[in-house]
This record gives structure tokens, sequence and C-alpha cells, in this order.
């Protein structure tokens, strides 16, 4: 028979394989989450997390200097308050730690983007991403805003580039719109967390971060993880309340849910996070040597960018980057 059609041919050796393939990972497009706890001298190792710490101001300049020689190109902040309230209080000081950490930061590494999890789940003392209400039970949406509104100028005013609502509730990122205009942050960027599960997939992240709800959980506002098309609607009422880039959250599991984001906005730029779970079914496996670490990661991570999403946040960002840097110093050389 004649095969006119042959698709291994561009199979045959790396050098083809990388002159045909579709999707590549790019430190541009990674994001790498950073832990600041208020405080000082701290830094904290958490099991749960390998490789990630609680860094208070004073003990972040390794973490700089890592971030700078590696190139990572975009962070993620995290806050880690020494005392909690009912509002979070600290959350949108002026003065406050984040607020603090953000500017020392900047000073430092002035092109590096820093982006800001807008959410109180870490700053209140019952864990939950909103206000709780007079009955002391239910999580009261419209007196949230207010407040996060406060975080997202204050970020804004210490330099932040990017402010990223996480909380889930309705009308949050049209909140923050309006008060970043009127505070003269009109570039600042919103990230929205449009479709973001409630997931099993968060646990070790709420070790690290001191987040994990005080009583019940987050399913009356975090999404219902059986639907997909509520997704686009989650992506639709943000887009028209004014963000700039969506995220779907968590990834590996949910790239159907990337996937049909894309496909519906293709015009918008659609971010993933793959979450502390994701990263640590990956890890535990790993030391297991049940698979191979680099190679899993380069798997998934670009799964994830084939299934549609522009940017990705990830615990692996500079795993990727290190093993990016390595295989174009091996293709270069003979
Ligand atoms: C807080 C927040 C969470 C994550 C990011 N921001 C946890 C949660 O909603 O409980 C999860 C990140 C991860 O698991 O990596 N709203
Ligand atoms: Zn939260």
């Amino acid at each position: 028979m004649e095969l006119l059609q042959r698709p291994r041919r561009l199979r045959t050796s790396p050098q083809i394989r990388r002159l045909v393939q579709e999707n590549s990972l790019s430190a541009n497009d990674l994001v790498l989450p950073v832990f600041i706890k208020e405080g000082t001298n701290i830094s904290n190792s958490i099991p749960s997390m390998p490789g990630f710490m609680q860094l208070s101001i004073d003990r972040l300049d390794s973490e700089i200097a890592e971030i700078a020689s590696l190139g990572v190109k975009n962070i993620m902040l995290f806050g880690i308050p020494k005392e909690k309230d009912s509002v979070g209080s600290i959350s949108f000081d002026e003065n406050g730690f984040m607020q603090k950490a953000i500017r020392y930061i900047k000073t430092q590494l002035p092109e590096l983007i820093i982006m800001v999890d807008v959410c109180l789940c870490e700053y209140t003392s019952h864990g939950h991403c909103g206000v709780i209400d007079d009955n002391g039970k239910d999580i009261d949406n419209d007196k949230s805003l207010p407040i996060f509104a406060k975080q997202a100028v204050s970020y804004a005013k210490a330099g932040a580039d990017i402010v990223a609502p996480s909380s889930m509730m309705d009308g949050v990122v049209l909140e923050i719109r309006r008060a970043l205009d009127k505070n003269d942050f009109k570039n600042t960027i919103i990230l929205s967390y449009s479709s973001k599960y409630s997931s099993a997939m968060y646990g070790p992240f709420r070790h690290i971060a001191e987040g994990a709800p005080q009583f019940g959980d987050r399913t009356s506002y975090q999404m219902d993880f059986s639907n997909s098309d509520e997704a686009i609607k989650e992506v639709e009422l943000d887009l028209n309340q004014g963000a700039d880039i969506v995220m779907v959250k968590p990834a590996h599991t949910y790239l159907d849910v990337i996937y049909k984001v894309k496909d519906n906005f293709p015009e918008v730029p659609v971010a993933a996070y793959h979450t502390s779970g994701e990263f640590a079914m990956i890890k535990a496996a790993a030391e297991k040597s049940l698979l191979d670490e680099e190679k899993a990661i380069m798997e998934v991570t670009t799964a994830i960018k084939r299934a549609g999403a522009d940017i990705i946040v990830s615990y692996f960002t500079k795993d990727i980057i290190k093993l990016l840097r390595q295989h174009s110093e091996v293709t270069n050389t003979k």
C-alpha cells in the first residue's frame, strides 16, 4: 500500500518534534505563589507544601534573589496575619504587612509583576472568604464587598500590578473596579477567580495560608464541581463587571472548564490555578517513585496550556523555569 500520510515522519527526532510542537511553556505565562507572614525573622517550612515557606518581610531577600536569578516574571502574594478578627482589618490597613511587603518587593524588583490575592479567609477569625452576618452563620455577600474594595485599593497604592479577587462573592469585581477607578488606579488589572470550585484540592494551601474555615465549608459561595455551563455564566458576569483576566481553579482536574471558557471567550486572557492539592498529588507520587516528577510536571502543566490557559499559577513555576533552561542548554550545544 502506498502511504502518503505518515504522521510518524514528524516524530523522528527531538528537533523535528520541537519544530511542529503546538504548545509550549514559558516563564512569561507562569505565576509563582509567595506566602508572606506578618512578623519578623520568620521562615517556616510547611511539610504539606515541600519547597514553600511562610516568610516575614525581613526574611524575603533570599526568595527575591532566587526569583531574580531564575527569571520568575510573575508572583501571586498571599498573607498570613499574626492576629485575625471578624472583618480582617489588617488586610486593608495601608501600613499593614502585605502593603509593606508589596512596597519592599517592588523596590527590589521593579519589573516583577506582583499579583495579590484579595480575599478574607486568611485574615478572619472564622476563616470564611466574606464576613459573617448577624445570625453568625451565613456569609453576608454585600457587607463583604466594601472590604475587598479597600484591600484592592491599598494593594494598588502599595504598588501591586494586578489584584485577584478570590472570594466568589457576587459583584466583587464591579466593586473593586469602581474603587480603583475612583482612586485613580485605572491601570490596575483585575484577575478574577471567576470560576473557582469548592474543591478538596485546596488542602495543603489551607495549611500554609492558615485559612481553613472554622465552621461549615465554602459550598455556599464556591462552585459545585458538577457544573461547567455555570462557569460560563460566572465568567460573563465578571467580564461585564470589568475583569481583565478570568481564572479557572483548580486546573488539572478542570481541563474541560478551561477549554470551555477559552472556547467561549477566545479574546479574553484565561488563567488557570494549578492548586496545592494537584501539586501535592504529583509530589507524593514522585516521592514514592510512582512517576518521574520532572516529566509529570511538564506534561501536566503543558496539558493545562493545551486546554486553553494563557496564564498558569503554579507551585512548579521555579522547577519549570529550571527545566526549560536545561532543555535549551542541551539543544544549543553539540
Ligand atoms: C483563598 C484561596 C484559596 C486558594 C487560593 N486562594 C483556598 C480556598 O479557597 O480555600 C487555593 C490555592 C491552592 O489550593 O493552591 N480564597
Ligand atoms: Zn478566601
